[in-house]
C-alpha cells in the first residue's frame, strides 16, 4: 500500500522534512510526491529540492480569490494523483469547496494541545497563561480552522524559565516524531 502524498508548506519545512526523512525508509507506506507552497522564498522548498523531491509554488497574487487558489491546488493534486494532503506549516486557510473536496484526506499539525490554543501565536498564549504543559496535534482536517477528528498528540513540559523559543523548539522535536507516526498508522488505519 504505497500512498502518494503532497506536502503544503509556508515556511521553514522542518515537518515536511521529518515526513520526507521517513518516507524514505523502504517500509514506510507512503511517496512524497510534491512539495507545494504559497510563499516562495519558503525555505522548506529548497531543503526538499535537496532531497529530489518536486516543488511548486502557486502565487496567490495571480487568482481573484481564494476559492480559484484553492481550485488550483486542487487541480494540481489530482493531476499528480496525489492521495493524501499534509498540510506542514501551511499559513493559508483552506476553503470549505477544498475541504470537501479532499473529505478526509488532509491532515494537519497543529503546535498545541488541541482543542486548546488553536490559532496562531500558540506558545506565547500558552506562556501567559501559565499551563503546566503543552504540545502539539496531528488532526484531520475540516472547514473550521484547527478542528476536526484528532489524530495524534504529544505533550511537553512548560518550565517556568521558558521563552517562546525555547518552548517552540521543545515543542517541535514531538512534532517531528508524531506526523510521520500519524501519516503512517492513518494509511495502515492502525490504532
Ligand atoms: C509548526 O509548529 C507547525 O505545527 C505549525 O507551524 C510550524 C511549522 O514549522 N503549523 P515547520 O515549517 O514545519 O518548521
Amino acid at each position: 500500500m504505497n500512498k502518494k502524498i503532497a506536502i503544503l508548506i509556508s515556511g521553514s519545512g522542518s515537518n515536511m522534512r521529518a515526513l520526507i526523512e521517513a518516507s524514505l525508509n523502504d517500509k514506510f507506506p507512503a511517496t512524497i510526491e510534491l512539495v507545494i507552497s504559497n510563499n516562495s522564498s519558503a525555505g522548506g522548498l529548497l531543503i526538499a529540492k535537496k532531497y529530489g523531491v518536486r516543488t511548486r509554488f502557486i502565487d496567490r497574487k495571480i487568482f481573484d480569490n481564494n476559492e480559484d487558489y484553492d481550485k488550483a491546488l486542487s487541480l494540481l493534486l489530482k493531476e499528480e494523483n496525489i492521495d493524501i494532503v499534509c498540510a506542514a506549516g501551511y499559513m493559508k486557510i483552506f476553503t470549505k469547496q477544498f475541504v470537501e473536496i479532499w473529505k478526509n484526506k488532509i491532515i494537519n499539525i497543529h503546535p498545541s494541545l488541541l482543542p486548546d490554543y488553536k490559532g496562531l501565536n500558540t506558545h506565547k498564549r500558552v506562556l501567559h497563561d501559565h499551563q503546566k504543559r503543552s504540545g502539539c496535534t496531528t488532526h484531520i482536517v475540516e472547514p473550521e480552522l484547527d478542528s476536526g477528528p484528532i489524530l495524534m498528540q504529544a505533550t511537553v513540559p512548560v518550565k517556568p524559565e521558558d521563552t517562546v523559543e525555547n518552548l517552540a523548539k521543545r515543542v517541535l522535536v514531538m512534532e517531528h516524531i508524531i506526523y510521520p507516526l500519524t501519516l503512517k498508522r492513518f494509511i495502515l488505519r492502525v490504532n
